[in-house]
């Protein structure tokens, strides 16, 4: 909170500002929430998308104010929107901070980044809301949008001010990291967020059935010796929060499922009207259990990695709409945090750089398409937290992530944007790469240019 305690990061005034006229010339834009998939221009001026369409090149030819970028090869895609992410600022910034946490999220795509309230102090009051989004602002980069807590100091008890924490910016509440176990108190917090319209967002873990669990409950953790997660944990919060939720009408969110239990419920509420929404992580949708045979703590998150059959369920609840959309998690720790024992280490994982190169894969499977792929990773969480989606439209302010699909690389530490580089796939080959983005009109992330790294 002392404003000493900050740190220089690279901010985006290391990208040099767009110009007046930007043209992408000969793109493939793709925008689900328009039905567009089409090779054409794109001409940005002053921010706002001016034109899609042919021939919008050769209008610019000559300008000398004009950036003309070659588009063969690329996509051009609606900006991604980050329902949760943790960024560590206030309190732990040796893990992340807004800004290095900014960079990370333009780098990988994102327009917009929810962050979880369960920094230090936690951000349950007017003030932690406020420095979040100073913070943000002075950056300049990708849009930081609060969720503040449910209940002071994610305790449990005592529901936070909604009322002034929604005036003062958040775009909906979650204890993140803890789940809110009374009953009284969810229903509560269910009935007061839905004044302001805001969704109560659950971290679903029946701490009861929990204590002490270090993976999922299952014959890995049998084989390994390691205390078991059950899957039924989650399931028994979200099925009574369903339950709760029909009751209140209100709005609610089950961040990051994991189970094929969590699945069928959301799919049964959905299919009566229940105004109930969940997200999925990459890394459950990618991996299982048997990742953490070798007792690896990047592998250690919360919830925990599963069973084949759950990420199966989970690909194709994504596939049909059932999950509405991915969201990373990101979660920085440092060395300090992850290089000791797996009994130890705090789960989590980083995503927002990574999350787009490791999905792409996923189409294809499961059902899965390119245009739900990039509904859930943008107009989806942008309705979900009441913001106006990105889109490819002429007249739109310029929210748009410029893809090579072709690209092939290996992440390599060094060249993580974050401060924290605790992952998985840290020699994972990707098959695509985020070359530019854009922001409320801004580049804030820019490959292509002149002196831009890799
Ligand atoms: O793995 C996780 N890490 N899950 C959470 O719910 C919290 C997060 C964190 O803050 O590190």
């Amino acid at each position: 909170m002392d404003a000493t305690f900050r740190r220089p990061v690279l901010s985006p005034a290391a990208v040099p500002d767009a110009p007046h006229l930007l043209v992408i010339r000969g793109v493939r834009a793709i925008d689900p929430t328009r039905a567009l998939d089409a090779t054409v221009d794109i001409t940005i001026e002053g921010g706002t998308i001016t034109r899609i369409g042919p021939g919008a090149a050769a209008q610019v030819a000559g300008s000398e104010h004009a950036r003309v970028i070659d588009g063969a090869g690329l996509w051009a895609v609606p900006a991604f929107v980050d329902l949760h992410a943790h960024l560590r600022e206030p309190g732990q910034e040796y893990k992340e901070e807004i800004a290095s946490g900014l960079n990370a999220a333009a780098a990988g795509g994102y327009a917009h980044v929810c962050v979880m309230p369960n920094t230090k102090p936690v951000n349950d009051t007017r003030a932690v809301t406020e420095l979040m989004l100073r913070r943000a602002e002075e950056h300049g980069g990708a849009q930081l949008h609060p969720i503040a807590a449910i209940t002071m100091g994610q305790k449990g008890k005592d529901l936070t001010e909604m009322a002034e924490l929604r005036d003062a910016g958040i775009v909906g509440v979650s204890d993140d990291g803890v789940c809110v176990m009374n009953s009284g108190v969810m229903r509560r917090a269910l009935e007061y967020a839905k004044n302001f319209d805001i969704p109560v967002i659950q971290h679903a873990e029946d701490h009861d059935l929990t204590a002490g669990a270090e993976m999922h409950e299952g014959n890995v953790s049998a084989r390994l010796g390691l205390r078991g997660w059950p899957r039924v944990a989650e399931d028994v919060i979200i099925a009574r929060d369903i339950l709760l939720t029909e009751y209140t009408r209100a709005r609610y969110h089950a961040a990051h499922i994991s189970t094929l239990g969590a699945v069928r419920i959301m799919r049964e509420a959905k299919s009566r009207g229940i105004d109930a929404t969940a997200e999925v992580t990459p890394h459950h949708l990618l991996l299982t259990d048997a990742s953490v045979i070798g007792y690896d703590t990047a592998c250690k998150v919360n919830p925990p990695l599963r069973e084949p059959e759950d990420v199966e369920a989970l690909r194709r609840a994504l596939a049909d709409g059932t999950i509405d959309a991915i969201a990373t998690d990101h979660a920085p720790h440092s060395p300090l945090e992850k290089d000791c024992e797996f009994a130890e280490a705090s789960p989590g994982m980083i995503g927002l750089e990574l999350c787009f190169g490791l999905l792409l894969g996923l189409v294809g499977e499961s059902g899965i398409t390119l245009p739900r792929l990039l509904e859930a990773l943008s107009s989806r969480p942008a309705r979900i937290i009441g913001i106006e989606p990105p889109t490819l439209k002429e007249g739109a302010r310029a929210e748009l992530t410029l893809v090579d699909p072709g690209a092939r690389y290996r992440v390599e530490e060094m060249k993580l944007r974050s401060k924290s580089h605790n992952t998985p796939f840290l020699k994972h080959e990707m098959t695509a790469r985020i070359v530019m983005t854009l922001s409320r009109g801004k580049v804030i992330f820019d490959a292509l240019g002149a002196g831009a790294r890799s």
